[in-house]
């Protein structure tokens, strides 16, 4: 065995490394989440993530590598997510991938944490070929984008405050529910009546989204139910909720490949774990369900279409938090 790339992600809460042969079969993703940790913060406290990082990251390399039946002789080149996400976590996995490539003298691939989710949707067994129209829903990011060639893509629209996998979250929490409260929102939301509540499908110009509002409206309706009466209409909540946040993503998913005429249209990031969002979407392409939240098979996977840098011209690169 010889020419994996070994992915490295910690751009978040999850410390995660795989190894994925240049052909996109994924040999090993191994992921440790840190949501437990958070949990009762209520949200990623960045400062607990990047020291728990430093604690999983070593390990969770070798246990890729173990799980691939490989060793770092078979490693052709380090991806690693430089941003965007929490700089004290990504310097973690930054460093680690330097360290690591500068000792077997390998090239280092910086990857764009965005484009790698893309990159999930390049993967075998059902690798996807461009063009295609793709929606990015994830925890920090909400877009569409138009995908022409493998190594990157265009935004069309995006959100113009809270990312819908944060909707989920917001409203997960105002009904009560552990964070992070997207999968859970999901859950509930299956035994509730989506048409007990109304909630709006913010209009916004052009092929951005908008969350705030919605998430406002379920507080308002929340607070006017009190607790006997959220007690008895959280899973209806939950339903009318996710159908809104749904019919927004749709929407501008089909408008957006109306505009680019793409017969492809994809979702990626952790909202594609939505059972609603791919049941309204049974044309698309989604991302395989384990690999919709953060993973380092998608770095890797990015990371055979990235360019490369030499040994050591890599070592003073630094990490970016924002898009
Ligand atoms: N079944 C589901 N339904 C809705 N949302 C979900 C589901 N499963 C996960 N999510 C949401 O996905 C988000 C996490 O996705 P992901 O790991 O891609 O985001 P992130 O890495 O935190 O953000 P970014 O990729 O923008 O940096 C969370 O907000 C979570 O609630
Ligand atoms: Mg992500």
């Amino acid at each position: 065995m010889s020419g994996l790339v070994l992915g490295i992600e910690t751009s978040c809460d999850e410390t995660a490394a795989a190894l994925v042969d240049e052909g996109g079969h994924v040999r090993s993703s191994v992921v440790a989440s840190q949501a437990d940790l958070h949990a009762r913060y209520g949200g990623v406290v960045p400062e607990i993530a990047s020291r728990r990082h430093l604690e999983l990251v070593s390990p969770v390399v070798e246990t890729a590598l173990e799980e691939a039946g490989a060793t770092l002789e078979d490693v052709s080149r380090v991806a690693v997510t430089q941003g965007p996400g929490l700089v004290g976590a990504l310097l973690v996995g930054l460093s680690a991938a330097k360290a690591l490539a500068w000792a077997r003298g390998l090239p280092l691939v910086p990857v764009d944490h965005l484009r790698g989710h893309v990159a999930t949707l390049y993967l075998e067994p059902d690798p996807l070929e461009p063009p295609f129209t793709c929606l990015l829903a994830s925890g920090g990011h909400t877009m569409v984008v138009a995908v022409r060639d493998r190594a990157g893509f265009e935004v069309l629209g995006s959100t113009v405050d809270d990312a819908a996998g944060e909707a989920f979250d917001k409203g997960a929490r105002l009904l009560g529910l552990a964070y992070p409260g997207g999968a859970e929102l999901d859950r509930l939301a299956r035994e509730g009546d989506p048409e007990a509540f109304s909630f709006p499908v913010a209009k916004v110009p052009g092929l951005d989204f908008s969350f705030s509002g919605l998430k406002t409206a379920l507080l308002y309706a929340v607070r006017e139910l009190g607790e006997d009466g959220l007690e008895a209409h959280r899973a209806d909540l939950a339903a009318a909720y996710q159908r809104a946040i749904v019919r927004a993503l749709v929407g501008r998913l089909r408008a957006a490949a109306e505009q680019t005429r793409d017969r492809t249209v994809a979702v990626v990031g952790g909202v594609a774990a939505n059972s609603e969002l791919r049941a309204a979407l049974s044309d698309a392409r989604f991302a395989p369900l384990a690999l919709c939240t953060d993973n380092a098979a998608m770095i890797a996977s990015a990371g055979r279409y990235a360019r490369p840098l030499v040994s050591p011209g890599y070592l003073a690169l630094d990490a970016y938090a924002s898009a």
